[in-house]
């Protein structure tokens, strides 16, 4: 199915940059939000993203003009009669979400498909809102939309093959890495990546390491950013959304370390608020007895127990992964593709599965086993890892793990 036009519902951080990466496919866009000044806010981010390609000299002022005849504006949902797919990008709010999506029912033509920008609401639940659940689709793209490549494609329960196409197709249109991931909560990217942050999170309450050390130790490492700046930018607010969802579904292994609700009592939401796990603004770089004071309590009188090590952090991503692989959420190849694209994972290490690889399974299995035994059982090793470590699939060493290796 050819997309003609396209409409996304919500010109908020999300909203508007989708928008923006549409046109500037160049694909016809209308976007909605409640209000003008809401619709006009949308509109100025998708020209301030334009107007520093033309002062880079990407683009001319003439094609900043083109591109932005693309985009229409709308408070009502009249524009979308004649789109061939709409995203919906409000906020992370399932009742809110429904109603979206039966107001789409009624406003778009019956071919269209109906997409949702979601981080980690049921796909099924919205579809089966509508009277067409087979064109219903996750399409989760990443912040910031104009830069990250990564689109996960999620059907849900009644998606037909031919939606889950025509999205991926869609997406591949606009120049986006597109990969399929089968409805799970969380999905695949936040799925792993919360584990990974909440392991940080335990590492600096029990005085391993601050935030600072583990950002540092994490960048050196190869991802762009340690976990600490990744949450402040964020915001803890958005997190937590998705945090209460994975908590929900898969209980205690990604029951939160008690940091998180700690800071957040504090008023401290990440950089947008002025402080989060670090300082901001005025306060930058002064000492957080805040912060300390929040641990001291946190601590009492118990001694750190061991140092920190990256694969503290590491290793939970991979069991998450690895349990992603045996409900087949997704390939290997595409938990790679994934961190890669999605999570900045160094691609010298070519992602996380064919790190696992090259740390050797067996090694990976044994840590995890040790780290479960020492810290419970959010570390508990995946029935598959064992499986593959039985089978002599032990990673890069004997050509043959997630992956197989000719040399
Ligand atoms: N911010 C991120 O990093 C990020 C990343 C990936 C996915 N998401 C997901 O994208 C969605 C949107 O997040 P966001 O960060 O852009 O939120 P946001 O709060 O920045 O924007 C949401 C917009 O939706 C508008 N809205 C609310 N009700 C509406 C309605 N009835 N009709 C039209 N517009 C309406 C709001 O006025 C607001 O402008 C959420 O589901 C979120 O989970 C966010």
């Amino acid at each position: 199915m050819y997309i003609y036009k396209a409409g996304v519902v919500g010109a908020g951080a999300m909203g508007a940059e989708i928008a923006q990466t549409i046109s500037f496919s160049g694909l016809p866009v209308v976007l909605k939000d409640v209000d003008q000044a809401r619709v006009d806010n949308g509109l100025e981010t998708i020209r301030k993203i334009y107007r520093r390609r033309v002062d880079r000299g990407k683009m001319t002022a003439e094609e900043l003009e083109q591109k932005m005849a693309l985009v229409t504006g709308s408070t009502t949902y009249e524009p979308f009669r004649d789109v061939d797919l709409a995203i919906e990008a409000v906020p992370e709010q399932m009742p809110l979400k429904l109603r979206i999506f039966s107001d789409l029912d009624q406003a778009t033509p019956e071919g269209a498909i109906l997409a949702s920008n979601t981080s980690s609401l049921s796909i099924s639940a919205l579809g089966a809102q509508t009277k067409r659940p087979h064109k219903v689709v996750g399409l989760h793209f990443f912040y910031p939309a104009h830069i990250m490549k990564l689109v996960e494609v999620i059907p849900g329960l009644e998606t037909s093959e031919e939606t889950t196409g025509d999205a991926t197709m869609f997406a591949e249109s606009l120049r986006k890495l597109p990969i399929r991931v089968n409805e799970c909560p969380g999905f695949l990217v936040n799925r792993i990546l919360m584990p990974y942050l909440n392991e940080a999170a335990f590492c600096v309450q029990e005085g391993l390491a601050t935030p600072k050390q583990i950002d540092e130790a994490i960048t050196a490492f190869g991802l762009p950013m340690g976990p600490f700046i990744l949450v402040d930018s964020l915001g803890f607010d958005v997190c937590r959304d998705v945090v209460n969802v994975l908590t929900d579904a898969y209980g205690d292994r990604m029951q939160p370390a008690a940091l998180w609700e700690r800071i957040a009592a504090k008023g401290r939401f990440g950089a947008k608020s002025g402080a989060g796990f670090y300082l901001y603004g005025d306060r930058a770089g002064q000492e957080d007895t805040e912060l300390q004071e929040i641990l001291r309590e946190l601590r009492g009188s118990a001694k750190p127990h061991g140092a920190f090590s990256v694969n503290r952090v590491i290793l939970p991503m991979i069991n998450e992964a690895i349990r992603c692989l045996e409900e087949q959420v997704c390939t290997a190849a595409d938990v790679d593709l994934a961190v890669i694209a999605g999570l900045g994972f160094p691609p010298s290490k070519e992602g996380l599965l064919h790190y696992a690889d090259e740390l050797g399974l067996d090694v990976v299995l044994q840590e995890l086993t040790q780290f479960s035994q020492a810290l419970g059982s959010r570390f508990w090793p995946s029935p598959l890892l064992k499986r593959k470590v039985a089978a002599k699939h032990l990673g890069k060493k004997v050509k043959r793990g997630f992956f197989e290796y000719t040399s």
